[in-house]
């Protein structure tokens, strides 16, 4: 079986065996970080954003970073030798470690470390989504990658019981994001994506594209977005490590645009991916 092995604490081993301590942290309170972090042509895109952040989101919870880039680096690397699995997303947790169930224990010695590896579909095309609105009832500190995602999750069965994939969440009648993406939407050919702020996550996938949109002919500001001009958007996707850039052509069973992936959205694409091709000649 591909993405068999796992590391968990020091030890690679087998997925199906790795366990955790039931007083782990991570099990009893969501008390942990986590990281996707793809890997397209054998390795990891954008790895320093990723673990970047993550010592950033370590930090603000006030946990210490284990290991330093350059061992994560391998960590990553050797799962994916290890694996052998092609193009693949790696699924990496820090949680505050195993200790009798009190909220106050900061100082555990140990944090369990865990990878491992989950298959993914490399350069598909996009299928469109559809997406529903919700109101963003999770907490203050969205830009905060924690494995507390009871709320995602809920929002996630949401969406799907309404026919649809993704929650596109409404803060104040504004967007902020995502069950587990970014929003960006196309309107008289601006492009724009709601600032960064403490109500979103500041996706690798979504900084890239910032960047590239900066230093692109295309018209792109960081910009709220109303609610009312969500709808009356020509064009809305989203964007995350594992799916990349997705069209949403339905919301709330309202047509977005002309209901097809726009032309904006393919110029985008394009952008991004042969960002990508020059990354994988680069490090091939
Ligand atoms: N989710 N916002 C939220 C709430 C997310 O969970 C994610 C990603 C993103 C996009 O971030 P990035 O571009 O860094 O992947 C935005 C991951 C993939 C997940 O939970 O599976």
């Amino acid at each position: 079986m591909s993405n068999s092995i796992c590391y968990l604490d020091g030890e690679w081993q087998l997925l199906a065996n790795a366990k955790v301590s039931v007083l782990d942290r991570g099990f009893i309170f969501g008390d942990g970080i986590y990281e996707v972090i793809p890997i397209f042509a054998g390795v990891a895109f954008r790895l320093v954003e990723h673990i970047n952040r993550l010592e950033q989101n370590l930090k603000a919870v006030s946990m210490v970073n284990p290991f330093a880039l350059e061992d994560w680096s391998s960590l990553v690397n050797e799962l994916i030798v290890r694996n052998n699995a092609g193009d693949q997303c790696v699924y990496l947790q820090v949680t505050r470690g195993v200790a009798p169930r009190n909220h106050l224990l900061r100082d555990i010695v140990e944090p369990t470390i865990f990878l491992m590896s989950m298959p993914t579909k490399s350069e598909f095309d996009p299928l469109p989504i559809y997406a529903i609105t919700m109101d963003d009832f999770r907490w203050q500190h969205c830009n905060i990658k924690s494995t507390s995602l009871i709320a995602n999750v809920m929002s996630r069965f949401n969406a799907a019981d309404l026919g649809s994939q993704e929650a596109i969440f409404l803060r104040d009648r504004f967007v902020t994001e995502g069950a587990a993406s970014n929003v960006f939407v196309a309107t008289n050919g601006h492009v724009r994506t709601p600032p960064l702020s403490s109500a979103i996550l500041p996706g690798v996938t979504r900084n890239l594209l910032v960047e590239l949109l900066d230093g692109s002919e295309i018209d792109f500001s960081e910009s709220m977005i109303s609610e009312d001009e969500l709808f009356r958007a020509d064009e809305v996707w989203v964007t995350s490590s594992g799916n990349e850039l997705v069209p949403v052509t339905k919301l709330n069973n309202q047509t977005i645009g002309n209901g097809s992936s726009g032309p904006l959205f393919h110029r985008v694409l394009t952008i991004y991916r042969d960002f990508k091709k020059s990354f994988a000649r680069s490090i091939g």
